[in-house]
C-alpha cells in the first residue's frame, strides 16, 4: 500500500472511532517510522488528551519532539517520566540521547546503563557504540568471520549508527530551483554517470556543491531528491554527528563516514549545516577545529580513499561561518544560493504538498502570488493549518470536505514568513564581507 494510502486509511478509521487509543498509537508509530515526526507529535498529543498520564503516549510525544530537535520539550516529558513512570526504561534511553545531543557524554552513558538495567530489551547498539559502551551488555554487532572481525551490515548499509537511506523523492518533487537542478546535473550527476565524456574534455571530476540560504527553502529536500533522482543511496551527516566526533569519545570518525558512503555507492553524501565544521562558532570546541577541518578536507580530496560514485553535497544557513579552505577548487567550489521560492515555485511547491489530499479546484497560481516571502517550510505549515481546519469542519459535519482556495488563503493569514530574519543578517555579510563576490547573489536578490 502506498504510504499516503496507508496513512489515510488509518486516519479514516480513526475519524470513525476517535477514542481507539491503540489505533491512534499505531498511526503515530507509523508516522514516526516514515520520518513524519511533526504529524506523529500531533497524534501523540491527541492520544494524550484522551488518556492523560498514559506513559506510552508521553514517551511517544517525547520521541517525536526529539526527532524534531525540540530538545527542551522532550526533556520536560522525559524528566517527568523518570520521576513517575513505573518502568522508565524508554525514558532513560531517550534521556541518554538528549544528553548525548547536548554533549554530556558521561551522563548519557549513565542513563543508558540505567535503561538497559531496567529493561535489556531497549538496548540500542548504535547508541551504545556512540557512547563507547559496546560490550558492556552481551548483544553486539560484531561477529568473527574467517578470522576477521566483521561489523554487522558491513557489506552494505555500513555501521548501523549511520543511517543510509534510499530516498523515494526525485527532482520532480522539488518545486522551482531549476538552475540549481541544472548545476547539480552538470557538476556532480553527469560526471558520475559519464566520466569518460568529462575526461575527454579535460574537465576534472570531484568536489561538491555547497548550498546556502535561508532556512526552510529546500536545501535538505533538494539533497535528498538528488539521491532519488539518480537512484543513489543517501547518507546525511548532521551537525550533531559532527559535534560528537569532537568529543572524541568513539573511534567513529570522519573517515568512517566517508568509508560508509564509499561502500554504499552510488551514494549522495550530504553534510547538513556544514558551518559546524568551520570552527568559528562559539559552541564549537576550538582546539579540535583545525585538525578536524584538515581531516575533512583530505577525505574530500580523496587522499584517503576513492570518491568515485560518491556525490558530495553540503548545506548551511550560515555560510559566513565556513572556513575559506572549503571553497578551494576541487572542494566546494560551487557555492550556490538557494533563495526563497518565487511565485511560480510557490505554486508548484503547494501542488506537491497537496498531493494525495482531498482538494477541489484549488487555484495554486493565485495562492502562489499571495504568499510572498514564504519559504517551502512555511508553505508546508500553511497546508498543515488548512488541513487541520478542514478536519475540524469535517468532524462537525460528519462528512469529509475537500480543501479549496479559500481554505489555503485563510491559513496563510495567521502565518509568519520565516525568511525575512535571515535576510536581515545576510544583508550585512553581503554588503560588508563579500570577498570575491561570493554573496553577489544575495545582493542581486535584495536588489542592492
Ligand atoms: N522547493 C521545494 N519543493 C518542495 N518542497 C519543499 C521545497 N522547499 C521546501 N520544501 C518543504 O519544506 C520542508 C523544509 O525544507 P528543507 O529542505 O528542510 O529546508 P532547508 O534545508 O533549506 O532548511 C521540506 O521538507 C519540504 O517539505
Ligand atoms: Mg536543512
Amino acid at each position: 500500500m502506498a504510504e499516503h494510502d496507508e496513512i489515510r486509511s488509518l486516519r479514516d478509521a480513526l475519524s470513525v472511532t476517535p477514542d481507539n487509543l491503540p489505533l491512534r498509537l499505531h498511526l503515530a508509530e507509523r508516522l514516526m517510522q516514515l520520518g513524519r515526526a511533526e504529524e506523529a507529535a500531533s497524534e501523540f498529543r491527541d492520544a494524550l488528551s484522551r488518556a492523560p498520564n498514559n506513559p506510552a503516549c508521553k514517551i511517544g510525544l517525547a520521541r517525536a519532539f526529539y526527532e524534531q530537535e525540540k530538545n527542551s520539550e522532550a526533556l520536560v516529558i522525559v524528566e517527568d517520566l523518570i520521576r513517575n513512570a513505573e518502568r522508565p526504561a524508554a525514558a532513560y534511553l531517550l534521556h541518554a540521547r538528549l544528553l548525548l545531543r547536548a554533549g554530556d557524554v558521561a551522563r548519557a552513558v549513565r542513563e543508558y546503563k540505567k535503561a538497559v538495567d531496567d529493561d535489556p530489551g531497549v538496548a540500542d547498539e548504535a547508541l551504545a557504540e556512540r557512547l563507547g559502551v559496546t560490550g558492556f551488555e552481551e548483544a553486539s554487532g560484531s561477529e568473527v568471520v574467517d578470522g576477521k572481525l566483521r561489523q554487522r551490515g558491513d557489506d552494505e548499509e555500513g555501521p548501523s549508527n549511520l543511517a543510509v537511506e534510499r530516498p523515494k523523492i526525485a527532482f520532480k518533487d522539488v518545486g522551482g530551483m531549476e538552475d540549481l537542478k541544472e548545476e547539480i546535473r552538470m557538476k556532480i550527476i553527469h560526471p558520475m554517470t559519464h566520466p569518460e565524456v568529462y575526461k575527454a574534455y579535460g574537465k576534472s571530476i570531484g568536489g561538491g556543491i555547497l548550498m546556502y540560504g535561508p532556512p526552510g527553502c529546500g536545501k535538505t529536500h533538494m539533497a535528498r531528491a538528488t539521491a532519488g533522482e539518480v537512484k543513489a543511496r543517501f547518507l546525511s551527516i548532521g551537525i550533531h554527528d559532527v559535534l560528537d566526533m569532537w568529543i572524541g569519545q568513539s573511534e567513529r570518525n570522519l573517515h568512517e563516514i566517508f568509508e560508509t558512503a564509499r561502500r554504499n555507492k552510488p551514494c549522495v553524501l550530504f553534510f547538513d549545516e556544514v558551518d559546524a565544521l568551520g570552527a568559528s562558532r562559539s559552541d564549537m570546541r576550538q582546539a579540535a577545529g583545525r585538525h578536524q577541518i584538515n581531516q575533512f578536507l583530505s577525505e574530500l580530496d580523496g587522499d584517503k580513499g576513492d570518491n568515485d560514485g560518491v556525490l558530495i553535497l553540503a548545506a548551511t544557513n550560515a555560510p559566513w561561518h565556513l572556513d575559506s579552505a572549503f571553497r578551494r577548487p576541487g572542494r566546494f567550489d560551487r557555492i550556490l544560493f538557494v533563495p526563497p521560492p518565487d511565485a511560480p515555485a510557490r505554486a508548484q511547491i503547494l501542488r506537491i504538498l497537496m498531493q494525495g489530499k482531498p482538494a477541489d479546484g484549488v487555484d495554486y497560481d493565485h495562492i502562489g502570488k499571495k504568499t510572498d516571502a514564504f519559504s517551502g517550510a512555511d508553505l508546508k505549515g500553511l497546508v498543515d493549518v488548512a488541513v487541520e481546519g478542514k478536519l475540524k469542519e469535517a468532524m462537525k459535519a460528519g462528512v469529509p470536505k475537500p480543501l479549496n482556495t479559500k481554505d489555503l488563503l485563510n491559513a496563510a493569514k495567521g502565518l509568519r514568513q520565516s525568511t525575512k530574519e535571515w535576510f536581515a543578517t545576510a544583508r550585512n555579510y553581503a554588503l560588508y564581507s563579500n570577498q570575491g563576490g561570493i554573496y553577489d547573489d544575495i545582493l542581486k536578490y535584495l536588489k542592492l
